[in-house]
């Protein structure tokens, strides 16, 4: 596909994700807030598919890992243990004369320049040297870092000692809980904890529309180690991420790994690989897999005076884990999904749109319709395969409205895999039409065998 085929595939899927109701913009009614968006009811029936997946996979099966649901308002002191307050910031350029804010990466690496490495004092150099301008043609200021946390007040008084900040990633309330899942459920090394939850990082330029986004979830697990078996995990969790992948349906020949280089690895790991995704604006990262040493467990054991160490009663050895961390974005995720969900071809010579969606996923397994609307007995029977299928367990949807075909286009849209049609013979037979979403073929079954 070429660049421009790419961009009207991204305007197809962000169009379809408004008029069925998976995605709206934040705030839409007073203009929309830019980095938000909220979850429609087609939206939060994928998101919690997803979601599902992730914890049955990491959380629910693994013997040896902890769910846990913190805070998001956290203490100020984890922001000075965890290196958020002094280090989570991003280099920013201001147009002098619109005050626009971009960032300062972004921009040069729009005027080819390899960021990688490069301090804010270099990138400013670089932008005076080559006389970068911003999009409106105006002279950039000097390059100043942004810290990305948002800030907020506890309490009735808005003065520095009830500041404090959203977290920025869902893994340090795992962190600052590492103690009570240990004192409480007496875990042995190795073993994880696993969270689901928003973070919210104030991102100067929000873009691609779910893709960097100010408000998201993450799926996280921090992994505590023993330190010298590290390497032995990291290999274990880099090949789960992959069947993670598939298991929500992406793409795999669109995901690769990027070994991150020293320079340009967060502040906390060791050793990073990145798995990007070929998004239709360019191949981006969708997840990130780190080994976080024992930065966090260290720094959280001296700011907050706690002990944080663990004693290892084979060895007898006493010593702060070390941790391997595996990160999904879950926004990130159903953009991923949906690329390579989306699906056109032509059915009696109009472009039909369709999303692959594995049955998993979908936000409906089944879509039930009475062959006519307006025959009582039809709709009757209908209802009753739809209340059916809906006590076994299984998601559907019942749609009467419309010619069949327009029912089918309606649900091929939305990704519902299978459509079922009660007609008269369904009446004598208890047969019923099955349709399939991505052939089209047709097939006739016994109802029980639905
Ligand atoms: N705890 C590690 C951590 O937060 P990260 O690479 O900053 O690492 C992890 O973020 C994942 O969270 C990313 O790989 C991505 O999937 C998602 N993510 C990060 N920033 C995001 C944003 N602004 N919008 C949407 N997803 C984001």
């Amino acid at each position: 596909m070429k660049s421009n085929e790419h961009q009207e595939q991204m305007e197809k899927i962000v169009s379809l994700c408004k008029r069925r109701g998976f995605f709206f913009r934040g705030s839409e009614i007073y203009g929309g807030l830019a980095g938000f968006f909220d979850y429609g009811p087609l939206g939060v029936m994928i998101k919690k598919n997803v979601e599902n997946i992730w914890w049955n996979m990491f959380v629910d099966s693994p013997e040896d890992m902890h769910g846990l649901d913190a805070s998001l308002v956290m203490h100020p002191q984890t922001y000075q243990a965890s290196g958020h307050a002094k280090n989570f910031a991003d280099p920013m350029v201001e147009d002098t004369k619109t005050k626009k804010r971009y960032r300062a990466d972004h921009v040069l690496e729009e005027n080819g320049v390899d960021v990688v490495g490069l301090t804010p004092e270099q990138m400013n150099q670089i932008i005076v040297e080559k006389n970068i301008k911003s999009v409106d043609g105006n002279p950039f200021g000097e390059v100043t870092q942004f810290n990305m946390m948002f800030q907020t007040f506890v309490g009735a008084n808005a003065d520095a000692d009830s500041r404090t900040f959203l977290r920025p990633e869902t893994a340090q309330g795992i962190f600052t809980n590492y103690k009570n899942v240990l004192d409480t459920l007496h875990p042995k090394l190795p073993f994880g904890i696993g969270q689901i939850g928003k973070s919210f990082r104030n991102e100067i330029a929000p873009r691609d529309f779910l893709f960097r986004v100010r408000e998201f979830s993450q799926m996280e697990v921090e992994y505590f180690v023993a330190p010298e078996t590290w390497e032995t995990h990291f290999a274990n969790f880099q090949a789960k991420v992959w069947d993670f992948i598939s298991a929500v349906g992406i793409d795999t020949s669109k995901v690769s790994e990027l070994e991150v280089a020293d320079e340009d690895r967060a502040f906390y790991s060791k050793r990073t690989i990145d798995f990007e995704f070929e998004y239709p604006f360019g191949k981006k990262e969708l997840y990130g897999l780190a080994y976080r040493t024992d930065y966090d467990l260290k720094n959280h054991g001296e700011v907050s005076k706690v002990d944080l160490s663990y004693f290892d009663e084979e060895k007898k050895e006493r010593f702060i884990p070390h941790v391997i961390e595996p990160s999904f974005g879950l926004e990130r995720t159903i953009l991923a999904v949906l690329s390579s969900a989306y699906s056109e071809d032509e059915v009696n010579g109009e472009v039909r749109v369709f999303l692959k969606l594995k049955p998993e996923i979908a936000p409906y397994q089944f879509a039930v319709f009475p062959l006519l609307k307006n025959k009582p007995e039809l709709v009757l029977k209908a209802r009753e395969v739809y209340e059916l299928l809906k006590k076994k367990g299984v998601r559907v949807i019942f749609d009467d409205n419309g010619n069949i075909g327009k029912r089918y286009r309606r649900q091929d849209e939305i990704g519902t895999p299978a459509c079922v049609t009660i007609d008269f013979d369904t009446l004598e037979d208890a047969s019923v039409t099955v349709r399939d979403r991505d052939t089209g073929e047709q097939k006739r079954v016994k109802i029980e065998e639905l």
